[in-house]
């Protein structure tokens, strides 16, 4: 299966970090300019070559990483060639103070973009992972949780399989219409990180779901409460 990464801002190269250990040549990676998407590939040290952004889009699974206010009219530009590929949208519809968000309740940047190409299957992931959590993601022993949410069972399957090497708890967060809540838990947790001072090294791991990053006893451990006296 090949992946193409599509923009080299902070998600991009998180992403390709990320990806480039597991899945090697079968990462395409590449944004407006290709020149500066390979000067961004050997800053990385990776030997990879970037790829036209036309080429990259024949790849099975496309993840751009651009803002939600350029990746609509980026996905009208190419709905034809995104027809029948899974495109993973990463995306949190933040407004410019970064306080609130531009779509309403009742809908998703991710159902949003399902709307503009509707013979593609959207897949949401990565949301609530800042970008300087792909350098650590596993901290304190845990790994920090990725949501995968879409209408389409096979197409979160297939995604939730190609995730599985990647270092992150991989959950099945069902529909897309998930995205509504997931999006908005990256609001939250900016406000929460903010506030202790550790923004943005901040993600999401549920409490009482198995965790892979710790041996058994370790998950399995419980608090003796000391008896009042
Ligand atoms: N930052 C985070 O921690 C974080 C966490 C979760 C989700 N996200 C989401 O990830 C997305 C990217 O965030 P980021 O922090 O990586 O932003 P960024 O560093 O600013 O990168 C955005 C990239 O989008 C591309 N781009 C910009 N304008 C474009 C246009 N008009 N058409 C096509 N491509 C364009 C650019 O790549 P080229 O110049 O190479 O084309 C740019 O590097 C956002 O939607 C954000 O909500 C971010």
């Amino acid at each position: 299966m090949k992946v193409a990464i599509i923009g080299t801002g902070r998600m991009g190269q998180g992403l390709l970090k990320t990806f480039y250990p597991s899945y090697r040549q079968n990462v395409w990676f590449t944004g407006r300019d290709v020149a500066h998407a390979q000067r961004v590939i050997e800053e990385l040290g990776l030997p990879l070559k970037a790829v036209p952004q036309e080429e990259a889009l024949q790849a099975d699974v496309i993840i751009p990483t651009l803002w939600f206010r350029d990746l609509l009219p980026w996905a009208q530009e190419h709905r034809e060639t995104l027809k029948g590929k899974i495109v993973i949208d990463i995306t949190n519809p933040f407004n410019e103070n970064f306080d609130d968000f531009t779509t309403a309740y009742d809908t998703s940047a991710a159902e949003e973009l399902q709307k503009v190409i509707p013979d593609s299957q959207v897949v949401t992931a990565f949301k609530n992972t800042y970008w300087v959590v792909f350098d650590t993601p596993i901290l304190q022993g845990l790994k920090s949780d990725v949501y995968v949410a879409s209408n389409s069972d096979q197409a979160r399957g297939n995604v939730m399989q190609l995730l599985k090497p990647l270092p992150f708890r991989v959950l099945d967060a069902g529909l897309l219409k998930n995205s509504r809540t997931i999006e908005r838990m990256t609001l939250l947790s900016s406000e929460l990180a903010r506030k202790a001072g550790s923004h943005p090294r901040i993600a999401f791991n549920l409490w009482g779901l198995e965790h892979e990053g710790l041996p058994r006893e370790k998950q399995d451990k419980t608090v003796a409460l000391k008896p009042v006296s």
